[in-house]
């Protein structure tokens, strides 16, 4: 790659003591940067990424947190959103502005079945919304009197505020951080490979998806408005549900008046080769939140998109002293701010005009087949995934499935980044493990991209 980079405005070393001395790296203990180099790439062009001392990369995990879904370095969005800014950079989201209003009807186009849009920043906000509308409808409509609690599976991630991470499944991330919010109750995870039930498929009775009925009687179905889960869990392991868990749980949740959230903050924009996670499935949710891919994480972009009849229930008359107050009183400065919702247009387009959800549809399947190929290699317990998203879980023994510690695994990951290739890792149940790499690379990614990650990883395997 052609680097465009002047390596003269900063100093390398300079930076790298910066990087060390100031700033408070995410998810990460910051000691190991006084004994290992740290990377801050510099640079990106499609798959490609260059770090700070001139290393290429090959990007697996669509810019660390598997977002940037068209690639790096698209001209088109950057001048989308210089065009926007200088026509009219920024007036609150109460108002309304053109790129919003047409990705709002984009979206609602692309999810035909729902029918209002809410903007704001981050996965975890959008969840939060959700969260906030089952909470306000538990107040405000008499049908969902009471009905202010959410279920959320084991293993599944919804963000880091404390009411997302309240209805978060993994130990990891919310270890510490409690007390939690009151109303979120967990029911349990769909990984076969690691069945709670220790039953197989197809002879299971698909007990994970029934077993949320149980949770439901527990916790009182009067007082349960809402049922979030990820289409196919992402940060937990790369899960993907068998065809029917989705059929079973939603008509639990229609039985019981549970509005079925499905949080599509990883899984949308193609990411599982196709549009949404949910179209993997015969299922039809009451609301969806997306982030991440929304805008290729060109702009920080989130959206809680709810059936008509939802937002119906928050119409009310300014006038009456009664209910004039029972509109969703929720406000978020950035959320819909126009250079973000004309990123997402810009990159909504390249993802339909380049056929991308199919691109990552078959690039998909070969890089499922591809790690599956490396099944027989010691370490190697599961491949999983659906698109462009797969896992495969490292263990010490494959009879017992012991995962291998956390320490081996950076030692591996550090083993694939000598190769040339970046890749992430996601976290198991245990706590203080993370066992499962994961494979995102941008939804352009060709054969020959899948082959140079694969050969990376099984060196890597090998050297260890
Ligand atoms: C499925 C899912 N939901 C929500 C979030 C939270 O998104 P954000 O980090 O933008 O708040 C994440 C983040 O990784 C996620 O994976």
């Amino acid at each position: 790659m052609q680097s465009t980079v002047n390596w003269n405005e900063y100093d390398t070393e300079e930076m790298v003591r910066g990087d060390r001395d100031y700033l408070w790296h995410h998810i990460k203990p910051h000691k190991v940067f006084q004994s290992a180099e740290q990377m801050i790439i510099v640079e990106g062009k499609g798959l490609r990424v260059t770090d700070i001392r001139g290393k290429e990369y090959l990007d697996a995990t669509s810019g660390g947190v598997w977002s940037v879904m068209v690639g790096h370095g698209r001209e088109s969005i950057a001048k989308a959103i210089y065009d926007q800014l200088i026509t009219m950079g920024y007036y609150a989201g109460a108002f309304g502005n053109i790129p919003t209003i047409k990705f709002a009807a984009k979206l609602i186009e692309l999810l035909p079945n729902l029918g209002k849009v809410f903007f704001s920043n981050s996965g975890s906000e959008a969840n939060e919304k959700a969260f906030k509308m089952v909470r306000q409808l538990s107040h405000i409509d008499p049908s969902r009197k009471g009905k202010y609690k959410i279920l959320f599976r084991d293993r599944d991630y919804h963000g880091t505020t404390i009411g997302a991470l309240s209805a978060t499944g993994q130990l990891q991330r919310k270890q510490d951080f409690g007390p939690f919010a009151d109303g979120f109750a967990e029911f349990p995870h769909p990984l076969c490979y690691r069945c709670p039930f220790d039953k197989s498929y197809p002879g299971c009775n698909i007990d994970c998806a029934r077993s949320v009925e149980d949770v439901i009687l527990k916790e009182g179905p009067d007082t349960i408005g809402g049922c979030i889960v990820e289409p196919i869990t992402a940060g937990g392991g790369i899960i993907v549900p068998v065809p029917e868990y989705y059929p079973i749980l939603q008509e639990i949740c229609n039985r019981y008046g549970i509005y079925l959230i499905m949080d599509e903050v990883v899984c949308g924009f193609g990411r599982t080769g196709k549009f949404w996670g949910l179209d993997q499935y015969d299922v039809d949710p009451d609301m969806v939140t997306m982030a991440k891919g929304l805008a290729s994480s060109y702009m920080p972009l989130s959206a809680t998109v709810v059936r008509q009849e939802i937002f119906d229930k928050f119409l009310c008359d300014p006038a009456d002293p009664e209910e004039g107050i029972n509109y969703f009183r929720d406000i978020s400065t950035y959320g819909g701010c126009a250079g973000a919702t004309v990123a997402a247009l810009e990159s909504t387009r390249i993802i339909e005009e380049e056929n991308l959800v199919e691109n990552s549809r078959v690039v998909g399947e070969y890089m499922l087949e591809s790690l599956q190929a490396l099944s027989d290699m010691p370490l190697v317990g599961h491949v999983r995934g659906k698109g462009l998203f797969c896992g495969l879980e490292l263990v010490k023994d494959k009879a017992t499935k012991e995962p291998i510690t956390e320490a081996e695994m950076g030692r591996i990951m550090g083993l694939v980044a000598a190769e040339g290739v970046l890749i992430g890792r996601t976290n198991s149940s245990l706590p203080g493990n993370n066992t499962i790499m994961n494979f995102a690379p941008a939804l352009i990614a060709t054969k020959a991209d899948i082959d140079e990650i694969v050969a990376a990883v099984k060196k890597a395997i090998e050297k260890f």
